[in-house]
């Protein structure tokens, strides 16, 4: 029988205890065994993006993350970014600008923008650029995302005021 490693982790706000083979990555965590499925995995190899989310609200690739790393750690997914009902402001601005189509990069920018307007409440058009770079989307294009940041940016800081 296959080894396992106890972890104890936050996830979404929730305590968690888990037994684990020690090469189960935390996406696979996440999906499989917390069925928190907003995560998605594209390319598994760290490229895309999509399966970004929040380790002590820095971004990760939980693809590349083992689950046994996360133990004592506080992870969001894109489920605990959202709000009991309704959407939050960063969603409410990738809906009013078209910043989607089929939505499978989605949660992972949801992730990584939320991080990035933390540290840059205000920021400029070429930063959000930046900050989405390591995101891809095949999709869309990048102009309504840029655009959906900027409004997201403007709430925030509306909801602030
Ligand atoms: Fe993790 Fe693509 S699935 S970076
Ligand atoms: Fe389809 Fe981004 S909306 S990949």
């Amino acid at each position: 029988m296959a080894r396992t490693i106890p972890i104890s982790l936050v996830v979404n706000g929730r305590h968690v205890d888990a037994e684990l083979e020690p090469r189960r990555t935390l996406a696979d965590f996440l999906r499989n065994t917390l069925r928190l499925t907003g995560t998605h995995l594209g390319c598994e190899h760290g490229v895309c993006g999509a399966c970004n989310v929040l380790v002590d609200g820095e971004v990760v690739r939980s693809c590349l993350m083992l689950a046994v790393q996360a133990d004592g750690h506080a992870v969001v997914t894109v489920e605990g970014i959202s709000p009991a009902s309704g959407l939050g402001a960063l969603q409410q601005s990738f809906k009013a600008h078209h910043a989607l189509q089929c939505g499978f990069c989605t949660p992972g920018f949801i992730t990584t923008i939320t991080a990035f307007l933390e540290e840059n409440p205000s920021p400029t058009r070429d930063e959000a650029r930046e900050a989405v770079s390591g995101n891809l989307c095949r999709c869309t294009g990048y102009v309504n995302i840029v655009s959906a940041v900027e409004r997201a940016a403007e709430l925030r800081r509306e909801d602030e005021s």
